[in-house]
């Protein structure tokens, strides 16, 4: 990849901007917590891995300047920083999971100076960056199995670099497969337009032939035999395999079911959420109208008009060919098989 997502440099974390792609590669540089969730809520950084990632700086960022004393008066920090932080978006399943390693590491080095801790969490949030780049090429060979060879692949919102530490997760896949793809139809995702402007950007950038299409032409094109694969990221998967991702993925997964097309889910370990026993149970973020009323500064509607806008469904594991994961490609996933698969770390 040509860029960078997310990244730490001089003392504080960059982040390309992600509202201004692909008209503008701009760094935006976060020096405290409270620059790291207003990143992630107005989603200069968006994508459950990379959020992930932001939240876990983002508490070495709120205890950089701590004057605790000691482990205790440290630890009471941090467990400030993660609660606010953990307001910035509910859906991910990464960002708690980041949240709750950082917290982790700190429980395990009780009695440490505050000094040695604060570099402990800084640290911790470097292996939680590298480890993610790393899972998502080990995603990307594990699906590759999966793409027959010359296939049409469709994919929704954006689970690419952007999405994650780097390499992404669908489209990790995409990428790993590169020579049997003969084509990417990009869902243009209604109402951020992820699709558009984030994954028809970065699979252009690898020379990846890549169609974008209107959110309301996919069922069409699988009629017609054009799709002979879909493969999407997710925000949290309950232990079930019930999948919660972008708006949209749930059309797609009913669409594909009813065309006989494999629909295939990517996603790290830490997306999983064993403790949520089915989708129903998936906290969903609404998102402010605005972004379905207005694209840009326009308004495309009438400007009191109600909208709804959930920004991500839950699509039933039974719609689900295969969950590809780091550990392994989860078949027809199931509950048995999800903990079989995730359970037990
Ligand atoms: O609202 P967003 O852009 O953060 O939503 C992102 C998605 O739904 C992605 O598909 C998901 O996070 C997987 S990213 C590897």
């Amino acid at each position: 990849m040509k860029y960078d997502t997310i990244r730490w440099k001089n003392d504080k974390v960059e982040m390309i901007d992600q509202r201004l792609l692909p008209a503008k590669t701009t760094y935006v540089s976060c020096r405290t917590d409270k620059d790291i969730y207003s990143a992630i809520k107005t989603m200069i950084i968006r994508g459950a891995p990379a959020i992930g990632v932001a939240g876990a700086y983002g508490v070495y960022l709120g205890v950089r300047r701590s004057r605790a004393k000691d482990w205790k008066g440290l630890k009471k920090d941090v467990d400030k920083t993660v609660k606010y932080l953990a307001g910035s978006r509910p859906t991910a399943r990464n960002l708690f999971w980041a949240l709750e390693r950082m917290q982790g590491i700190v429980n395990d080095n009780k009695g440490r100076k505050v000094t040695e801790l604060k570099k402990i969490l800084l640290d911790e949030a470097h292996r939680v960056l590298a480890e993610d780049k790393k899972i998502c090429r080990v995603i990307g060979d594990n699906g590759a199995s999966l793409i027959p060879k010359g296939a049409n692949v469709l994919t929704h919102c954006n689970a690419g670099a952007l999405a994650t530490g780097g390499y992404g997760t669908a489209l990790g896949v995409i990428f790993s497969a590169r020579r049997k793809i003969k084509r990417v139809y990009a869902d243009e995702t209604r109402p951020r337009l992820q699709g558009a402007r984030l994954t028809a950007w970065e699979l252009a950038a690898e020379g990846i032939p890549v169609t974008l299409i209107c959110d309301n032409m996919a069922a069409s094109l699988m009629a017609k035999k054009e799709i002979d694969a879909i493969i999407v990221g997710a925000d949290r998967i309950a232990s079930n395999g019930d999948t919660a991702n972008k708006i949209g993925t749930y059309n797609l997964a009913v669409a594909a079911h009813y065309h006989k097309i494999p629909f295939y889910v990517a996603a790290p370990a830490s997306t999983f959420d064993l403790s949520t026993s089915n989708g129903k149970k998936i906290p969903i973020e609404e998102r402010s109208g605005l972004e379905v009323k207005k694209i840009g500064a326009e308004y495309i509607a009438p400007k009191n008009i109600s909208v709804i806008n959930p920004a991500f469904d839950v699509t039933p594991a039974k719609l689900i060919t295969a969950i590809i994961t780091e550990k392994g490609i989860i078949r027809k996933p199931n509950r048995k098989k999800v903990l079989g698969a995730i359970g037990g770390d």
